[in-house]
Formats: C-alpha cells, sequence, structure tokens
C-alpha cells in the first residue's frame, strides 16, 4: 500500500484501451498481427508509401474518434484527482481516452492521433478526417503532412521529464503494456534503480514482469478501478 503524498508514477499501453475497443499491436489478432510495423510505423515505410500509411492512419483515427473511455481511465482520472501525492501519468497510446476521462495532465511520449504534424517545418494542426498525401502544411505550405505519431526509429517525447519523474516515483504502475518497446520497457527497472516499488497490472504476465516487485492479472476495466479504491477509498464522485 503506498503512504499517503508518495509520488507514483503511470505508464500506460495499448491493453488499457482494449476494452474500449481499440486493438492492441501484440495481442493475438492484433495489429502487427494482421499488419507488417515496416510498413505502417516507421519513416521508410511512409516514404515509400505515404498513402498507404496515411490511409491506415485515417482508418484507426475514426476508431479513436469513436472509442470511449472504460472503467481503467476513469478510474486513473480519479486517482490523479484524489490521491494525497503526485500522479505522473505517462500513456504509450495515441488516442485521448486518458482526456476524455478527465485525466490532466497525460504525457504522450508517442505522439498523437489527432494532430497531424508537418514533416519539413515541425508545424503541428488538428488532423483532418482524412490525411492524404498532397495536403499542404497550413503554415510553411509544403506537401509533407504525416502523423503526428512516433514511428519506430524515430525519439519518443518528453524523454527528459519522464526521467525526473522516473528518478524521483516511490510507486512505478505499468498498466495494458507488453514491456517490449523501449524506452517504455525499462521505466520500471530505472525506476527500481531509484528506489521505487513496481507494480504490474496487466492482462497476462508482460515481457519484462520480472523486473516488477508485483503483479495483478486480468481486465484492466476491472483491476484498475480496485486498485485505484484501494487508494482512495470512499465512494468515487
Ligand atoms: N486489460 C489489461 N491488459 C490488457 C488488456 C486488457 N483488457 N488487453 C490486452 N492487454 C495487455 C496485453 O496482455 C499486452 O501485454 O496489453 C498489452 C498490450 O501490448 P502491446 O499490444 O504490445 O501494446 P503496447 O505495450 O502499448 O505497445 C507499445 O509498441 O507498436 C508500438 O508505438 C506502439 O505504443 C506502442 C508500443
Amino acid at each position: 500500500m503506498s503512504k499517503p503524498g508518495a509520488h507514483i508514477v503511470i505508464l500506460t499501453g495499448a491493453g488499457i484501451s482494449a476494452e474500449s475497443g481499440l486493438g492492441t499491436f501484440r495481442d493475438v489478432g492484433g495489429l502487427w498481427s494482421r499488419y507488417d510495423w515496416r510498413d505502417l510505423a516507421t519513416p521508410e515505410g511512409f516514404a515509400r508509401d505515404p498513402g498507404f500509411v496515411l490511409d491506415f492512419y485515417n482508418w484507426r483515427r475514426e476508431r479513436v474518434r469513436a472509442a470511449k473511455p472504460n472503467p481503467a481511465h476513469l478510474a486513473l482520472a480519479r486517482l490523479q484527482r484524489d490521491w494525497e501525492g503526485e500522479v505522473t501519468l505517462v500513456t504509450q497510446n495515441v488516442d485521448d481516452l486518458h482526456e476524455q476521462a478527465g485525466s490532466a495532465p497525460v504525457i504522450h511520449m508517442h505522439g498523437s492521433h489527432l494532430t497531424a504534424r508537418c514533416a519539413a517545418c515541425g508545424h503541428r494542426w488538428p488532423a483532418p478526417r482524412e490525411m492524404a498525401p498532397e495536403d499542404r502544411c497550413p503554415a510553411c505550405r509544403a506537401e509533407a503532412a504525416r502523423p503526428d505519431v512516433v514511428w519506430f526509429g524515430e525519439t519518443p517525447h518528453h524523454l527528459e521529464a519522464i526521467g525526473a519523474a522516473l528518478a524521483a516515483a516511490d510507486l512505478f504502475v505499468a498498466i495494458g503494456t507488453s514491456g517490449t518497446v523501449y524506452p517504455a520497457a525499462g521505466f520500471a527497472g530505472a525506476a527500481r534503480a531509484a528506489g521505487a516499488r513496481t507494480l504490474m497490472l496487466n492482462l497476462e504476465p508482460a515481457e519484462n514482469a520480472d523486473i516488477f516487485d508485483e503483479a495483478r492479472h486480468g481486465p484492466a476495466s476491472r483491476i484498475v478501478p480496485d486498485w485505484v479504491a484501494a487508494l482512495c477509498p470512499g465512494e468515487a464522485p
């Protein structure tokens, strides 16, 4: 049990949004079992066929727009509201379900489906329903619009702030992530090295399970609210 005032750092992955209808990547039937990530989630794949990549993200964006937060997202928003200490919420997800649930701030280390970015000047703008290769950047007018997500081989965002949070964490919690993609997969080790306890809340044991002090397995929509209720007793407002 964490003492009131403790600093809790939370990392979420695709598994927290699975029960909101958004597919994960590496589960049976996951996105990377149906599509080749080299074609859809690398700068090289985008350069080879920008139309194919933009069509994929147009499809994913529509799914994200139709999705609603589930009890796991709502429980984390409650924790950020009610916990008598600092909560740093980091997500690998590019959906906005944490924000829709009321979480703030949310550190998106892999970017967002809901914004577009100019590959030429770096300008960001709200992603239109359908992005196409001939879309021009509203700022520099270059035909260089791309999804504002971090692809394999690119550097995730906010790593300095995340590193500072991990160094100050009393408890690190990984939720709905397979622990296979770095640097996120190394966060538990970094937090532990700085003296934090580590907890995994996941449907099944993850690849980096051995680095966690405790693991609870089950659907996030059940095990995350149970965990938060134990930390913040009393009726959820
Ligand atoms: N409740 C809890 N956990 C779940 C649920 C659920 N309902 N459904 C699936 N999971 C777990 C799976 O057991 C798995 O461990 O969520 C994890 C999902 O793992 P991945 O599909 O690998 O997703 P993630 O860890 O977020 O991937 C990391 O890889 O492709 C890149 O950039 C992409 O951010 C992504 C990164």
